[in-house]
């Protein structure tokens, strides 16, 4: 069977991309490299040169593009959705580029998916939360305004999503409210591979541990928190993977239009305490200072991970020492290696 990844070429597709590679499905990324570079193709042919996924570079918000591409892949069954920009802070400096890129960019995606009624599975975040009332967070938690463009195209998302499949009964989809996904593939050959400074803190500890960066700055420490400073629920990236393969696979064999999942291990972690952790697996001590708080922030999220559990029989296999080692082990690679980003 073959799958189609729009941003495929970035953190989470590359690792979906491995993993339906592993289990014998064709992959086609569709990407516009506006967050990812071709080296990351390079990567994944080192890890699966025998099932190479095909490459289309172009924008999704193109209608054209979009719809020659699916005539010329009049094959597949399925669609993961991955391809948005993600940058909370960039979104709130330049928030038409951002409706514009998510929004229509998923519309035009839409248009082309709907018609051929394939099974679509949506990158959503545990953004549409804000800070929740209750904890851990369940899949029926009301959505919160957001306090970034970002955050509103995650939940637009979602209901132009839900509503397009209120009128199609033959088109399933599924949002995949991701939590806070961090680490690598076990090779060490792909990982998160920020294009400028990392706003995501794992990144971050990893680039102050190689020397890359001179200090790590905790966002705040006086949150109503155990230690005060934020607390998240880390997801190893190819567990998060598994969980893109299971919710195909029960798209193409269920008979509601529409589910939502959190996507979490329902453990919080607090920044310092994961800070601590990395220092602990990595016996490398991390230079940090506390800083103030990071507008928008939220102090506390983590799911109520039972719901996709049960129904998709997901089974996290990766601790969080585990994704912190492989962050570890990706970034030395990348020192090692020399490899750039902006060499495409
Ligand atoms: P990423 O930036 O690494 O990957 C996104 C990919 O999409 C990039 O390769 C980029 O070049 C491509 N892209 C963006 N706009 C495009 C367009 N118009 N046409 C074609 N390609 C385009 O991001 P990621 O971390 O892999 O996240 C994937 C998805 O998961 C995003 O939708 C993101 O919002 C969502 N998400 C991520 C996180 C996280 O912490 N990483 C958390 C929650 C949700
Ligand atoms: N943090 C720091 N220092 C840093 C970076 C982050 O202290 O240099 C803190 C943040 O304040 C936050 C925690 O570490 O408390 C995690 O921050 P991340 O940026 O790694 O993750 P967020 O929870 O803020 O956001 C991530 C993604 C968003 C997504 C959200 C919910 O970046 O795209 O998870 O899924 F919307």
């Amino acid at each position: 069977m073959k799958i189609l990844l729009t941003g495929g070429l970035g953190y989470i597709g590359a690792h979906v991309c491995t993993l339906l590679q592993s289990r014998g499905y064709r992959v086609v990324i569709v990407d516009n490299l506006v967050n990812s570079s071709k080296q990351m193709l390079r990567q994944l042919l080192a890890i699966d040169s025998k099932n190479p996924p095909i490459l289309e570079l172009l924008d999704i918000t193109n209608t054209k593009d979009l719809e020659k591409l699916f005539q010329q892949h009049d094959d597949l069954s399925g669609v993961i959705h991955f391809a948005a920009l993600k940058s909370v802070n960039q979104s709130i400096q330049k928030p038409l580029k951002y409706y514009h890129n998510n929004i229509i960019g998923l519309i035009e995606l839409l248009k082309v998916v709907e018609a051929r009624s394939l099974p679509l599975i949506f990158s959503s975040s545990c953004t549409v939360y804000g800070q929740s009332d209750v904890l851990p967070i369940t899949e029926n938690q009301p959505f919160k305004p957001s306090y970034s463009p970002y955050g509103f195209t995650k939940q637009m998302g979602e209901q132009i999503i839900k509503d397009t499949t209120s009128t199609n009964e033959q088109f399933k989809a599924m949002s995949l409210r991701y939590f806070n996904p961090i680490g690598a593939h076990d090779s060490a050959l792909i990982g998160q591979w920020p294009i400028n400074e990392p706003e995501n803190l794992v990144p971050y500890i990893t680039q102050v541990a190689i020397g890359k960066r001179k200090e790590l700055k905790i966002f705040g420490d006086q949150y109503d928190t155990p230690d005060g400073s934020c607390v998240r629920d880390y997801i190893h990236v190819m567990d998060l993977a598994e969980a893109h393969l299971l919710g195909l696979e029960y798209l193409w064999s269920s008979k509601s239009n529409y589910y939502v999942f959190n996507v979490g291990l329902g453990e919080g972690v607090s920044v310092k305490r994961l800070v601590k952790r990395f220092e602990e697996v990595t016996k490398i001590s991390i230079n940090h200072r506390i800083t103030n708080p990071r507008e928008g922030d939220v102090p506390i999220a983590y799911a109520e991970a039972s719901k996709i559990q049960t129904q998709l029989g997901w089974i996290p296999k990766y601790s969080i020492d585990e994704a912190l080692l492989s962050a570890w082990k990706w970034e030395q690679y990348l020192d090692s290696s020399g490899l750039s980003i902006d060499s495409t």
